[in-house]
C-alpha cells in the first residue's frame, strides 16, 4: 500500500499544503501572497508570518478535500522545519504538531532544499544515485553531489546574490514588479539577448556564482539608456546572461565530477529558457537530465511531502520537541542543524 502523508510548506511567501499518495501527487495547493508583498516590492518577514497565520488552515482543509482522500487515511505530516523566514516556518511546523497530535499519526521535519532535490520523485524515472542537481531559487543557488538522499555535498554556491534575486532585482528596477523571473521570461520572448551585453559572474572560476555585478550592470544600463532601452531585448538579455552561467558552471560540475545524471529544481527551474538549455547541454554530453513539471518547481508542499516518503519508509519520525531552524544548510541534515 502506497502511504498517504499531508505536506505542509510555510518557509517563505506561499503558503502551501498537498496530499500525495506513494509518490502519485493527489492535491498540491498555494496560495501565494505576492499581491500583498507587491506593495512593498519584497517579502517582509512579519506580514508573511501573519499572512501564513490566516490561510494556513484553509489551504490545509482544500488540500484535504480536492485530494478525494478522507483525513482518516492520512498516515503522517510532512513540514518544512528548516531554512526559510522563522516566523513563517513557525506557523507551518506548529499547524503540523497540532493536527499530527489530533490524528495520531507521526510527525515528520523537513529541509526545503531536500523537498526541492525530491520534486523529480513526481516523475517516472528516479534520478540514478549519484547525480548532480543544480537548485536555483530566490534564495538559493547551488549545485549539489547527491551521492544517496541524506548525503549531499555542495560543489558550487552563489557567493551574493541567488539567481532567482538576479532575476527578481532586475525585474524591480525595470519596474516589472515582484517577483520577477516569469516576467523577465515573457517579455524577454521575441527579444534579441545580444542587444545588451552584461557580465558574467566569476565566469573563468572555479563552480561558484556571483549574480550581484548583474543587478549593477542593469541599474548602470537604464540610467543609460533611460526611456529608449528596448524592454524585450534588455529582459532576453538579463535571462541569456543567467543562463549561460548556470549552464557553463553546470558543464563544469559534471566534468569535474564525472556526473552522468543532472537533475534542475528550484523556482528558476520553471525558466523555459534554462530548462531548454540545459536539455541540449545535457544530450550534446551524453548526460541524463531530469526536470519535474513547472508547478513542482516553484514552492509547493507536494515535493515536502515526497522527500518526507522516505523517512516515512524508514521510520524516522519526529518528535513534539521539533523545532524551526532559520539558517540550517543542506549537508547538515541529518547530523546537526
Ligand atoms: O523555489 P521558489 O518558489 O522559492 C524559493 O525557495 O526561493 O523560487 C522563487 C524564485 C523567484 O526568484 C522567482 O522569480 C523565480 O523563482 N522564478 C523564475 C520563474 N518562475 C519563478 N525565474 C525565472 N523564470 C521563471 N519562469
Ligand atoms: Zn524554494
Amino acid at each position: 500500500m502506497s502511504p498517504v502523508i499531508l505536506g505542509i510548506e510555510s518557509s517563505c511567501d506561499e503558503t502551501c499544503a498537498a496530499i500525495i499518495e506513494g509518490r502519485v501527487v493527489r492535491s498540491n495547493v498555494v496560495a501565494s501572497q505576492i499581491e500583498m508583498h507587491l506593495k512593498w516590492g519584497g517579502v517582509v518577514p512579519e506580514a508573511a508570518a501573519r499572512a501564513h497565520l490566516e490561510s494556513i488552515i484553509p489551504v490545509i482543509d482544500e488540500a484535504v478535500e480536492s485530494s478525494g482522500i478522507s483525513w482518516a487515511a492520512i498516515e503522517a505530516i510532512a513540514v518544512t522545519n528548516r531554512p526559510g523566514l522563522v516566523g513563517a516556518l513557525s506557523v507551518g511546523v506548529t499547524a503540523a504538531k497540532a493536527l499530527a497530535l489530533q490524528l495520531g499519526i507521526p510527525l515528520i521535519g523537513v529541509h526545503h532544499l531536500e523537498g526541492h532535490l525530491s520534486s523529480t520523485r513526481v516523475l517516472d524515472v528516479e534520478p540514478p544515485l549519484p547525480h548532480v542537481s543544480l537548485i536555483v531559487s530566490g534564495g538559493h543557488t547551488e549545485l549539489v553531489l547527491v551521492r544517496a538522499w541524506g548525503d549531499y555535498e555542495i560543489i558550487g554556491e552563489t557567493r551574493d546574490d541567488a539567481a532567482g534575486e538576479a532575476f527578481d532585482k532586475s525585474a524591480r528596477l525595470l519596474g516589472l514588479g515582484y517577483p520577477g523571473g516569469r516576467a523577465i521570461q515573457q517579455y524577454a520572448e521575441g527579444g534579441n539577448p545580444k542587444r545588451y551585453s552584461l557580465p558574467r559572474g566569476l565566469r573563468n572560476e572555479g563552480i561558484d556564482f556571483s549574480f550581484s555585478g548583474l543587478k549593477t550592470a542593469v541599474a548602470r544600463l537604464i540610467e543609460k539608456e533611460g526611456d529608449s532601452i528596448h524592454l524585450g531585448d534588455a529582459c532576453a538579455s538579463i535571462q541569456h546572461a543567467i543562463v549561460e552561467v548556470l549552464a557553463e558552471k553546470t558543464l563544469r560540475a559534471l566534468e569535474s565530477h564525472s556526473g552522468t545524471f543532472l537533475t534542475l529544481v528550484g523556482g528558476v527551474a520553471a525558466n523555459a529558457s534554462l530548462r531548454n538549455r540545459l536539455k541540449a547541454l545535457c544530450a550534446l554530453h551524453g548526460v541524463g537530465f531530469a526536470t519535474p513539471p513547472v508547478e513542482m518547481c516553484t514552492d509547493n508542499a507536494a515535493m515536502i511531502a515526497l522527500a518526507a516518503l522516505r523517512s516515512f519508509e524508514q521510520k524516522r519520525f519526529d518528535d513534539f520537541s521539533l523545532d524551526v531552524y532559520p539558517n540550517a544548510t543542506l549537508p547538515a541534515i541529518f547530523t546537526t542543524y
